[in-house]
């Protein structure tokens, strides 16, 4: 071991002893521990300074694993796993008062649920033969880590990580809930999180009979306003704005003439979605002793995929500006 770097038999190993570490997924890294273990539950709250009213998500490596956790699996919950599992979708069901603690579901009667895209966090959950609780590896409320590098200087090394390279998606998973009526049937399916996989693709798998909307859990508190920020406060442009428009734009919201940090990103929504949280990071540290972050996305547009990065800029930033 070094640097705080660990192989899966160290991981696995660790989480057996109700310790946590960092793993790999496609979306961020996330702190894990294992779900039968109090002791490594409360850990990952503590680490992360998490309040213990934000729900955590549950890690499978099968879907048969995921079946364990809930009390009630309808057939959309099959039509979704099909269609996205493995990868960055987090489903809310009624949770399984067994082998779900109200410590992860922070007392609420449903649970979410993600099998994980990544090999190598599907080999850890693999092996140790339980699913992993894991939040994304960052302090509460800060921005999400999308590399062994990001684990280390958040926790200053103090958290081991299996490094898995660069994170695939880069942002974390959609999360949506499959609300039951009385009848037992999937009357509304409610998107608590935009992520990757967008409503219209989540629309198409389910089809026309169910409605899908956006909405803001109260189950979720988790779901805060101000969330993934960077240390300096951050002012986001989305769109084609001209540099004297932005200029003039913050001239209304600076006071005096403060310094800022200019990144600008103008690639295509799947890469600035890959970039966008190790963008945040190294504008934190390269600013030095300019004050503000100030953050372009010029190919913004109105289309759905681009609402999981308005998502997070919205809750990363001070003010977020728009011209779509
Ligand atoms: O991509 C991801 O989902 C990453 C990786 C590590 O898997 N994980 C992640 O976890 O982003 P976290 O804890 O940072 O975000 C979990 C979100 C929170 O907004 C929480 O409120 C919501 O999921 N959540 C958890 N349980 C819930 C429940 N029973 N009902 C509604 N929302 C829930
Ligand atoms: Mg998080």
């Amino acid at each position: 071991m070094s640097n705080g770097i660990i192989s899966v038999d160290q991981a696995v190993s660790q989480l057996e002893d109700s310790k946590v570490v960092a793993i790999p997924t496609e979306t961020v890294y996330g702190l894990a521990g294992r779900i039968d273990s109090e002791d490594a539950l409360n850990l990952i709250f503590s680490t992360k300074k998490r309040p213990f009213f934000d729900p955590l998500i549950v890690h499978v490596s099968s879907v048969e694993q995921a079946r364990t956790l809930v009390s009630w699996w309808p057939k959309e919950a099959d039509l979704l796993a099909k269609g996205f599992w493995p990868g960055p979708l987090t489903i809310v069901l009624p949770k399984n008062k067994d082998s779900v603690s109200d410590l992860i579901t922070s007392g609420l009667d449903s649970v979410a649920i993600r099998f994980p895209g990544h090999p190598i966090a599907q080999e850890v959950v693999k092996k140790l033969g339980v699913p992993l609780a894991a939040p994304s590896a960052n302090m509460f409320g800060k921005t999400s880590p999308t590399s062994a590098e990001h684990v280390l200087e958040e926790f200053s090394s103090t958290i081991a990580v299996v490094d898995g390279g660069p994170a695939d998606h880069g942002i974390e998973s959609t999360v949506l809930e499959l609300v039951e009526s009385e009848k037992g049937s999937v009357t509304s399916v409610q998107i608590y999180r935009p992520g990757t996989i967008t409503k219209s693709q989540i629309e198409a798998c389910l089809g026309s009979t169910i409605s899908v909307s956006y909405s803001q859990s109260k189950a979720a508190p988790g779901h805060v306003e101000n969330h993934y920020q960077p240390n300096k406060p951050l002012y986001s442009f989305l769109g084609p704005y001209t540099k004297n428009e932005i200029q003039s734009e913050l001239g209304n919201v600076l006071e005096g003439d403060s310094e800022i940090y200019f990144t600008e990103l103008d690639e295509p929504c799947a890469i600035v979605a890959r970039k966008l949280y190790s963008e945040m990071r190294k504008a934190d540290k390269l600013a030095g002793s300019k004050k503000t972050l100030v953050m372009q996305i010029r190919n913004f547009d109105s289309s759905d995929s681009w609402t999981a990065i308005e998502d997070r800029l919205n809750r990363a930033s001070r003010k977020l500006f728009k011209k779509a």
